[in-house]
């Protein structure tokens, strides 16, 4: 029975989507190399695997219109991660302990096991008592039909968790066992509570892998655990900390003890536009990660979801991105190189020297494309390097790189129609000789990297196709840029 009912939720989805997939194609904010659902809202990034050959994405969804409600797994292939077909939705509400218009099957991950695609989940129902969250298995023989676990759900929250806080299991195996890290709130501060498994039906709790003292915010959503080289990585996405969106913790962990004590922390972006990233493992062994580029009503920078929602549609992923170790044990988060099979009309310069006057610079069509440089210490003498994004019709993204106060912005409140704000991070300066830039825009967002990938902007905007101008000029002196590589970037849609 629970079978059918999944099935016919489903095609009353599928129903939905094949009746607006057109409208929404047409959608002038519509991304052109960013992944995004066919029809409706997404967010966070589930279930990322590399499985039977193919990349396989699965995603927070509600297909029936562009705002959050009544989650749904979305589901996707690519043999690039750039190039995308989409399948059959794989998750729908359908049973008591996730069938909720307010919340749905929650986010969660996916893992190869006795030869078939298992996903866990977490399961949200309030049935007059409040939200009750609970981790839920499904599974697949062909990675695209799933089928719930009748014993479902297969976790409660522990004493001390409140009902509502307890969510996004994020599962992996060592050795001959299974983990699981799940997010989770004890008196008001988040924890990352890790789990044991024999068999991925029966679960014991094993320890507290981390958890806030109040820095780091309430609750932890969709946190991730993975090894990196020798040391361990744990990323949240904190509720209750400000502006950060996501920090990263690097340490050492031991299996014996469920112990992660850890020296190293950390941001992956500082944009406001970069949230519950998953990580999973290329077959080539790259650590890669993914996030859901917007943010929550309840961040203090929020204003709202952005005019996508009137197109049918709202939310998209940010570019994939490579996780590497520096030298010191902080992280850098690189582009992956697939990017670069999608690039056109290149062109580069050796060295530009910039003035008080603004430079042009061409790339791509001036909507999608790819820029990089390097800011030359040695030759420059300026307090600010300014640069600006999608101008034209009196508007722009103003990214300015203060040398004086070490700060880089991001402000887009003159950006378009609709967006507010301006991002901030520290540039660690002292002893450079030159600073790397590289940005990626698409038709309604940019994504900034700079110092060795790790001080990375991710900002939403929503202008037109006539605000395609870019230009650069300096504050106070001349600013040296070398190594100009240009391209433009193909629609992969
Ligand atoms: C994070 C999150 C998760 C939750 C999902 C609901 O963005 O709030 O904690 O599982 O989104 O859609």
């Amino acid at each position: 029975m629970s079978k059918e009912l999944m099935l016919r939720n489903i095609e009353r989805a599928q129903r939905a989507i094949d009746e607006n997939r057109e409208t929404v194609k047409n959608g002038r904010m519509r991304q052109r190399y960013h992944f995004m659902g066919e029809t409706g809202w997404i967010n966070d990034p589930n279930g990322l695997i590399y499985y039977k050959g193919k990349y396989h994405f699965f995603y927070q969804c509600n297909p029936y219109y562009g705002h959050w409600d009544y989650m749904h797994w979305g589901h996707a292939v690519s043999n690039d991660m750039l190039h995308w077909e989409y399948l059959p939705l794989a998750l729908a509400p359908s049973e008591a302990y996730d069938d909720y218009m307010r919340g749905g099957c929650f986010s969660g991950s996916a893992i190869e096991y006795d030869g078939k695609l298992y996903l866990m989940y977490t399961g949200v129902t309030n049935d007059g008592k409040g939200f009750e969250q609970t981790q839920c298995i499904a599974y697949s023989e062909d990675g695209i039909h799933f089928e719930k676990y009748d014993g479902n759900p297969v976790l409660t929250p522990p004493e001390g968790v409140p009902s509502h806080l307890f969510r996004d299991p994020k599962v992996w195996k060592h050795g001959d066992a299974y983990y699981m890290v799940c997010g989770a709130s004890r008196d008001n501060k988040a924890q990352a509570l890790l789990y044991r498994s024999d068999d991925m039906l029966r679960w014991e709790f094993f320890s507290v892998l981390a958890e806030s003292r109040g820095e780091w915010g309430y609750m932890w959503e969709c946190p991730d655990f993975y090894q990196l080289g020798d040391k361990y990585v744990l990323t949240v996405s904190p509720m209750g900390a400000g502006e950060r969106t996501v920090v990263y913790m690097v340490g050492d962990f031991d299996y014996e003890t469920g112990k992660f004590s850890y020296q190293i922390n950390g941001e992956i972006d500082w944009g406001y536009d970069y949230y519950a990233p998953q990580s999973f493992t290329a077959p080539d062994g790259r650590r890669l990660i993914v996030a859901w580029a917007n943010c929550w009503d309840w961040m203090p920078f929020w204003k709202d979801w952005g005019p996508a929602y009137k197109e049918g549609w709202c939310g998209s992923f940010n570019i994939v991105r490579e996780v590497q170790m520096t030298e010191n044990g902080t992280l850098k988060f690189l582009p992956i190189k697939e990017l670069e099979s999608i690039r056109t009309a290149g062109s580069s310069q050796a060295e530009l020297v910039l003035g008080a006057e603004e430079t042009e610079i061409k790339a791509g069509d001036g909507v999608s494309f790819e820029l990089r440089f390097k800011i030359d210490f040695e030759n420059t003498d300026a307090d600010k390097l300014l640069l600006y994004l999608r101008c034209g019709a009196g508007k722009k993204i103003v990214c300015t790189f203060d040398f004086g106060h070490a700060e880089l912005s991001v402000d887009r409140s003159n950006s378009d129609d609709w967006s507010v704000g301006t991002s901030h991070s520290v540039m660690y300066l002292a002893g450079k000789k030159e600073l790397d830039v590289h940005i990626f825009s698409d038709q309604s967002s940019i994504e900034i990297f700079t110092d060795n990938y790790q001080n990375n902007h991710s900002n939403n905007i929503f202008a037109g196709n006539e605000q395609n101008g870019i230009k650069m000029c300096a504050c106070g002196g001349k600013v040296t840029v070398t190594d100009i590589e240009a391209y433009g970037l193909e629609s992969c849609e």
